[in-house]
């Protein structure tokens, strides 16, 4: 995932919803690369394929690299627009009969559709208020003896300037955030780690930080 520029200062509320994301997806036929992310390839790589869930799972990238792992992938995401573009690259890349798009608002506060052995949520950042509920929401998707997997950009990248397109810094989350929203009885977290990556920035390669949490419900 590359661009994340928003260009758009207002209520954070408004970062959540259909309507915003529809007319971002809008805006071009494809506004991510395409690949999947660096973290879920070096996470997911070593689990035994089973059912997958990928919340914000924007135009498909890692639910059809999960599909080509041999997961069974449900790609939720609160875009129809992003969702279509999902169905497609299924098909286009000849896993669409491993791949089922879910259309839901995961902000909604509700409980998630169905169990899964991975849920995945890879740049979802909701709001900080709302981060552990929304981690717990997550996490009850998740059956004993599977894997959560949250990553999200780390504040450290407010220093590299890439992240202050929506205004919301405050979006930005560190390991322990996460962590303190799965109990220990629940949870045995396996990662918890800021771990940088080399990205270019249109000029050069800049030095990013993503926050990576492993956790497998025990
Ligand atoms: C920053 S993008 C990340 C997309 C993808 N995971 C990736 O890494 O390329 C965030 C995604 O979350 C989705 N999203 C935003 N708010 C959401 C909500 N309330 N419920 C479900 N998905 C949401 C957006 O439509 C978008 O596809």
């Amino acid at each position: 995932m590359q661009p994340e520029h928003h260009g758009d200062h207002g209520d954070v509320a408004d970062l959540f919803t259909q309507a915003t994301w529809d007319a971002r997806y809008a805006e071009s036929d494809r506004i991510w690369s395409g690949r999947p992310n660096q973290r879920l390839v070096e996470q997911a790589s070593g689990l035994t394929p089973g059912e997958a869930l990928d919340v914000g799972a924007g135009e498909g990238a890692d639910a059809v690299w999960l599909a080509g792992q041999g997961w069974q992938v449900a790609a939720l995401d609160v875009s129809e627009v992003a969702l279509a573009r999902v169905a497609a690259h299924a098909e286009e890349a000849g896993v669409g009969e491993r791949v089922v798009t879910v259309h839901l608002d995961v902000m909604g506060g509700g409980p998630l559709p169905g169990a899964y052995d991975l849920v995945s949520a890879q740049y979802l950042h909701p709001p900080a208020e709302r981060l552990a509920e929304i981690v717990g929401i997550l996490g009850a998707a998740v059956r004993p003896g599977g894997t959560l997997l949250v990553v999200g950009h780390h504040p450290d990248d407010l220093a590299t300037g890439l992240r202050s397109g929506h205004g919301h810094p405050e979006l930005l989350f560190t390991p322990d955030k996460v962590v303190a929203a799965l109990p220990a009885d629940e949870w045995r977290v396996e990662v918890a780690d800021a771990q940088t990556r080399e990205v270019s920035d249109g000029e050069g390669m800049v030095t990013v930080t993503d926050t990576v949490v492993v956790a497998i419900r025990r």
